[in-house]
């Protein structure tokens, strides 16, 4: 017991949570920090996006038109979500514009996200190799997937600060782009996903909330990680 104690307050020494729930807006600095604190407690880290990019990919490929109306794509879409299986989170095209708005529409589904939920909860209480425990970032982690999870993180930034790190990042990868057009799917996304009934995108109430308009990755990190060491 004393030992725990004085390990605890000792700077190189913080026990791994057993699962990290991270949500928040696209762009916000999630999947980074992620990734980051998964690489520092040697967890295990699920991007539960690619789940529903994965899902919209299909429903494209399977040429269904994903307008603004669900009823014309939410009975193939469920179908294609109680079917997905984890080769289809490796397949190439789920990290592009049009993967994200597919992804935000089906998303909107009851039904796709109760098919999904087993995947995810299952990935939070067994975390594969034997990962020390698991994180999961998304929008609806804390609030709906992993209501119990040790730390609920909810990242966020300006719509602005978020759509200009889009831009970089598709200039950066070559993708040739119109900021004033990110900026637009970027509040279309957003209205979606916080507006939607099912599991909408919001805080949960006991969440540290993040924001990084003014942080980069690293500062973020060791705010959050100092969050964790004193919680
Ligand atoms: O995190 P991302 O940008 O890859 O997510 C793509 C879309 O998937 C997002 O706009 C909404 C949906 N999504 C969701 O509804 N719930 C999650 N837990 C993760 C993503």
């Amino acid at each position: 017991m004393v030992l725990v104690v004085v390990l605890k307050k000792c700077d190189n020494f913080m026990m791994a949570p057993k699962i990290i729930a991270i949500d928040g807006p696209a762009a916000a600095g999630k999947g980074t920090l992620a990734k980051r604190l998964a690489e520092h407690f040697g967890m295990e880290l699920l991007d539960t996006g690619l789940l529903y990019r994965a899902v919209g990919r299909k429903v494209l490929d399977a040429f269904v038109e994903i307008g603004d109306d669900p009823k014309f794509f939410s009975v193939i879409a469920e179908k294609i979500a109680q079917n997905l299986i984890p080769a289809d989170l490796e397949v190439d095209g789920l990290r592009t514009d049009q993967a994200a708005q597919a992804a935000s529409k089906i998303s909107t589904v009851p039904e796709v996200r109760a098919a999904l939920l087993d995947f995810q909860r299952d990935f939070a209480m067994n975390p594969p190799n034997r990962g020390k425990g698991a994180i999961l970032d998304g929008r609806d982690i804390g609030t709906v997937v992993c209501p119990d999870a040790d730390i609920k993180l909810f990242i966020f930034a300006s719509t602005e600060v978020r759509a200009k790190r889009r831009y970089k990042e598709l200039q950066y990868r070559g993708v040739e782009a119109i900021y004033a057009r990110v900026l637009e799917d970027m509040e279309k996304r957003d209205a979606r996903d916080i507006e939607r009934d099912a599991s909408p995108l919001i805080p949960a109430k006991d969440s540290f909330q993040l924001d990084t308009n003014n942080l980069d990755a690293d500062r973020a990190l060791a705010v959050v990680l100092d969050y964790i060491q004193n919680k």
